[in-house]
C-alpha cells in the first residue's frame, strides 16, 4: 500500500495505513461531503488486488477529486452511516419445487453477446448466453459453444473468436442471429451489421455493437465433453459511453430480462476484493 498524500495528525496515520480504513474512508466522503464531522486525513492507493492482480483503488478522477477536500468523519457517525446503507433483511419467500432443467431462467449470467468468428475466408455471428468469466489476469472467459452450431466447427479451427456486447437496439437482431445459421446466410449481410477489422484475430468485431473483446483459444481440454472453450481475451474496444449500457440476459422461453438500476456497495466491500 502507498500513501498518496499525508494530512492527517502524526496519531492518525498509523491506524489508517489499513485497507480497510481505506475503503470506509473512501465511501464516507461520498456520502456525506459537508458534514460537520469531517476532519482532514490521508489518501492510500492499495497496488495488489483480489488473485494478486495490480489495480489502483481509486480512479485518477476520484483520487484527485478527494486530494482537494479529504475529509473523514468520526468513528461512530460513519459506522452509523455504514449501517442505515444496508438493505433490509427479506422476508423468507415460500418457495415450491421446481424443475431442474430449468434453473437457467435464475442462473443465466447474461449479458447476451455476440460471437463473430472466421475461418477459411467466411465470417459468421452468433447468439451466446452461457459465458463465464474464469481469471482477471491473463483474462480468461469460458464460452459454452455447442456443437450443433455452424460457429463451433469455425471456432474449433480457427481457435479465435471475438465477443461482442450488444444493447437492446439490437434486441431484434440478437433474436435473428440466434435463430439462423451461418451454413445458410452471410449473417452479416442479412442483417446489416458493420464488420471492422481486429487488430490481434482474424475474426472481425461487431461496429455497432457496445463493446468488443477480440479472444483466442486458451484451453480446449473441455471442448471435446462439454463444449466449453477457454479464452484469453488479448484485447478488448469497449465505447466511451454510456458507462453502464442497457444489456440483454436471456431468461429462456424467447423472454430476456433488460439491465436496469445500478446499486453501488463499493463502501461494504474490503478493498482487496473491489
Ligand atoms: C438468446 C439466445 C441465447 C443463446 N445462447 C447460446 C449459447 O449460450 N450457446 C450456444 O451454443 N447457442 C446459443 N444460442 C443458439 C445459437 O445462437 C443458435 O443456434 C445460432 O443459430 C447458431 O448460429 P450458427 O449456426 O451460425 O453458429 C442462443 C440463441 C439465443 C437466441
Amino acid at each position: 500500500m502507498a500513501a498518496i498524500t499525508a494530512q492527517a495528525k502524526p496519531e492518525r496515520r498509523h491506524a489508517l495505513r489499513s485497507p480497510t480504513l481505506y475503503g470506509l474512508m473512501a465511501s464516507g466522503q461520498r456520502q456525506d461531503q459537508g458534514s460537520a464531522h469531517w476532519k482532514r486525513v490521508m489518501v492510500f492507493r492499495h497496488d495488489r488486488g483480489h488473485h494478486g492482480n495490480a489495480r489502483s483503488m481509486l480512479s485518477r478522477q476520484s483520487i484527485a477529486a478527494m486530494l482537494s477536500v479529504v475529509m473523514l468523519p468520526t468513528w461512530p457517525g460513519m459506522v452509523r452511516a455504514q449501517l442505515s446503507k444496508r438493505t433490509p433483511m427479506p422476508k423468507l419467500p415460500k418457495k415450491g419445487d421446481f424443475p431442474v432443467s430449468q434453473v437457467r431462467r435464475y442462473l443465466e449470467p447474461g449479458p447476451i453477446v455476440l460471437v463473430s468468428s472466421k475461418w477459411r475466408d467466411a465470417t459468421n455471428i452468433m447468439t451466446l448466453g452461457w459465458h463465464t468469466i474464469l481469471e482477471f489476469s491473463p483474462s480468461l472467459v469460458g464460452l459454452m459453444i455447442s456443437g450443433g452450431n455452424h460457429s463451433h466447427r469455425m471456432i474449433r479451427e480457427s481457435r479465435e473468436c471475438v465477443v461482442n456486447l450488444p444493447t437492446t437496439a439490437l434486441t431484434d437482431t440478437v433474436v435473428g442471429i440466434g435463430n439462423t445459421s451461418g451454413a445458410d446466410i452471410d449473417k452479416f449481410a442479412k442483417f446489416d451489421l458493420t464488420a471492422e477489422d481486429a487488430s490481434e484475430v482474424d475474426a472481425p468485431l461487431i461496429g455497432e455493437c457496445h463493446a468488443s473483446f477480440e479472444c483466442r483459444l486458451h484451453d480446449d481440454a473441455l471442448v471435446e465433453k462439454y463444449n466449453f472453450f477457454i479464452f484469453e481475451v488479448v484485447k478488448a474496444h469497449v465505447a466511451a459511453s454510456p458507462k453502464h449500457p442497457e444489456t440483454l440476459h436471456y431468461t429462456g422461453d424467447g423472454v430476456f430480462v433488460v439491465s436496469g438500476k445500478v446499486i453501488s456497495r463499493r463502501s461494504l466491500f474490503r478493498p482487496e476484493m473491489l
